[in-house]
């Protein structure tokens, strides 16, 4: 039996005494008894506070990126061996606002290569990630004119294909898929939860052809895209959804603490 998962992508937002304070309303407000498994991925700098105020709670925390060389001249980036030192368990990895895949543009055309990501870029930090045993959170998800043009699922599928090359369905037991529609990140425009599920039922069955049907049944697929706590519980009731990955709502501790109720 799989259980719920929630994940809080904090995204480049916080400073420390904004982490200091989100973190302890969170623990006041949710439940430590609660069956669901949560995780809050905060930013490199903000880390180690919330690492701290966590370390004798049962939630856990991640990193939001990572590069895949385990060290050397590489200006600017972390390796998964760091993120090991300062006891992450999770690490998000091919975000669509890292492979420059945005639902609206925000940024100059021009200036989207800074942030490309590619399907191989995404395997190589899977990789540096399982080695490490830190759980990766693969997302997956499709622009709005992808689907338009009906090609979520195969979109998904190269997505998913690619990432997980080489990587055997044992190594990913722990792993976790999230699928995230690009269009509906941030844009307060929810995927029905009937498509969510059927999309992240295609995900499961990609896993089962990808690996095998014990490490596809294993791994949490998770939906991210404005979920907040008055559609959570709709989402996570589901059948083939296992939980959410948040962002806006995990900004705001009663909001994000109502999503996990959902849960
Ligand atoms: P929002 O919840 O703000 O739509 O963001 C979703 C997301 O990108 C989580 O990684």
């Amino acid at each position: 039996m799989r259980k719920k998962l929630v994940v809080g992508n904090w995204k480049m937002n916080m400073t420390r005494s904004q982490a200091t304070a989100a973190i302890e309303s969170l623990l006041l407000l949710i439940d430590p008894n609660t069956d669901v498994e949560v995780a809050i991925c905060p930013t490199y700098l903000t880390l180690e506070t919330v690492a701290h105020l966590l370390r004798r709670s049962h939630f856990h925390y991640g990193a939001q990126n990572v590069f895949w060389m385990p060290g050397g001249a590489f200006t600017g980036n972390v390796s998964a061996s760091m993120l090991a030192d300062a006891g992450c368990t999770f690490c998000i990895v091919g975000h669509s606002e890292t492979r420059g895949r945005f639902g609206k543009l925000e940024v100059p055309e021009s200036t989207l290569s800074y942030f490309s990501e590619t399907n191989e870029t995404v395997n190589l930090k899977l990789k540096a990630l399982l080695y490490q045993s830190i759980h990766p959170i693969l997302c997956v998800g499709e622009t709005l004119a992808e689907r338009e043009a009906e090609t979520t699922d195969a979109v998904i599928y190269e997505q998913l294909k690619g990432a997980l090359d080489g990587i055997e369905g044992v190594e990913f037991y722990n792993g976790v898929v999230a699928y995230e529609p690009v269009w509906a990140i941030g844009t307060g425009k929810t995927c029905d939860s009937a498509e969510a599920s059927r999309v992240c039922g295609f995900i499961r069955r990609a896993l089962t052809e990808i690996f095998d049907a014990d490490a596809a049944d294993s791994v949490r697929i998770l939906y991210g895209g404005s979920v907040k706590g008055s559609n959570a519980a709709d989402l996570f009731s589901q059948p083939d959804i296992d939980g959410g990955l948040v962002g806006g709502a995990s900004l705001d501790a009663d909001e994000f603490s109502r999503v996990v109720r959902g849960a």
